[in-house]
């Protein structure tokens, strides 16, 4: 699929920045969208491991249609974690299908790293939740049906400030905003959504119960960060595919440039790298599947390693295109634009590297028993003051 029918396209709708309703009919017809749905609601059945190996596929064509498949996880794994049976019903059954399009709405302009900061509103009244404010970098906005959208409900509340609420295309008050002018992933729109008076029925609210949406925001990002890897892991998998076959195309001082060392250097580098980040990425989509309490670190190291990975492979990708690479003429500088967004997108790489911290010294509680062989500089028998004590009186 990736091969037959993204590549040939991928150019043309990185140009036009349109999204590519064709490749979306054909990825809907191969009954893709299903992947990550369980078989009850229409889906395939697939975990995030599922998931993450057609992310990858994909973007070894084109990463924008990497991201514009996998964004559909984003959005529907607030429904998965958190909506009622009838939600998942109604919700999942015709995402799994590929007829409707889902995007998922935390971002704010104040509330990017900072997501528990933010300010959109939704306040009951009667039969209805009314919303107001706005969100920024809604990835398939315009071109989704349905919104997961994150609010506050309880403005007094530390813990139990915000709720999930799905907004839907049409509703009164619900307008799609601003169309973003992107570097890379151009074939999906990142739109600014505004909600404006927007009024929902109340039963919109997911699993039925507010105050859990910043957690459930929390959980979902857990289980779609490793899509974002695979998405890096692709487009560094095709760079160096391109790069590979270039190389041994393309002649100077009368030989063929992958014969020169230094080539077969950064060919050999390459490869291990994207190897290293696939199997990362396996890893975390599988301790995702698994519900193992380490899920959280595993998902934000394979986003963080995979996604660095891709920067690198694919600007060096460039380098072996030489001047050619920097043309737009050459399919190569694409995946290195591509590649940018996701080491900022789901939580920049700094977020990333936050969460494994705060996980390792959460976890370091289990380390307890190492304490005894590491001497504390205030303890008074460190191995310090017994060195000390050893010179000051030696033998004694
Ligand atoms: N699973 C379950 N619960 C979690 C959790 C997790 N992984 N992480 C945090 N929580 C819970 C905590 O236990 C805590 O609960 P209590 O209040 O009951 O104790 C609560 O959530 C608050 O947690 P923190 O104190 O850790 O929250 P914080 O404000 O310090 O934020 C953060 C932590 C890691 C920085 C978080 O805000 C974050 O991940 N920021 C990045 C947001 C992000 O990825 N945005 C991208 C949006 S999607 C996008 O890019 C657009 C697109 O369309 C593709």
């Amino acid at each position: 699929m990736a091969d037959r029918v993204v590549r040939p396209l991928a150019a043309k709708y990185d140009r036009l920045q349109e999204y590519p309703w064709e490749i979306r009919d054909a990825l809907a017809e191969a009954g893709l969208f299903g992947t990550w749905i369980p078989k009850e609601f229409g889906g395939g059945g697939g975990g995030v491991l599922d998931l993450c190996l057609v992310v990858e596929e994909l973007s070894r064509a084109c990463g924008g249609v990497g991201v514009l498949f996998a964004v559909n996880a984003l959005g529907s794994f607030p429904i998965l974690l958190s909506g009622t049976d009838e939600q998942k019903h109604k919700y999942l059954e015709p995402i799994a299908k590929g007829e409707k399009l889902i995007a998922f709405g935390l971002s704010e302009r104040p509330a990017g790293s900072d997501a528990s900061g933010l300010i959109t509103s939704a306040v009951e009244d009667g039969d209805e939740w009314v919303l107001n404010g706005s969100k920024k970098w809604t990835t398939n906005g315009g071109a989704a049906d349905i919104y997961s959208v994150f609010a506050v409900t309880d403005p007094n509340s530390r813990s139990r400030r915000i709720s999930a609420i799905i907004v839907e295309k049409g509703d009164p008050g619900f307008e799609i905003g601003r169309a973003e002018d992107k570097m890379g992933i151009r074939c999906v729109p990142v739109v600014e959504l505004h909600f404006d008076g927007c009024r929902v029925p109340k039963d919109r609210l997911l699993g039925g119960r507010p105050g859990l949406g910043f957690k459930h925001a929390m959980m979902t990002l857990d289980r779609a960060r490793p899509g974002v890897a695979a998405q890096a892991v692709g487009l560094a998998a095709g760079a160096l595919e391109y790069a590979t076959v270039y190389a041994t195309q393309r002649k100077q001082f009368g030989a063929a440039i992958s014969s020169f060392q230094m080539i077969q250097q950064m060919l050999a580098d390459m490869a291990s790298r994207v190897e290293a980040g696939r199997q990362l990425v396996h890893a975390a989509a599988r301790a995702c599947d698994a519900g193992v309490p380490q899920l959280t670190k595993m998902a934000a190291l394979s986003k963080l390693f995979a996604t660095d990975m891709a920067m690198q492979v694919t600007t060096d990708a460039v380098q072996i295109f030489g001047g050619y690479g920097y043309m737009k003429d050459y399919p190569i500088e694409k995946f290195m634009r591509d590649a940018k967004i996701t080491q900022i997108y789901e939580g920049t790489n700094q977020v990333q590297r936050l969460v494994i911290a705060r996980n390792l010294i959460k976890e370091s509680g289990k380390l307890d028993h190492l304490s005894a062989f590491i001497p504390l500089p205030d303890h008074p028998n460190t191995l310090d003051d017994q060195a000390r004590a050893e010179r000051a009186s030696p033998g004694a």
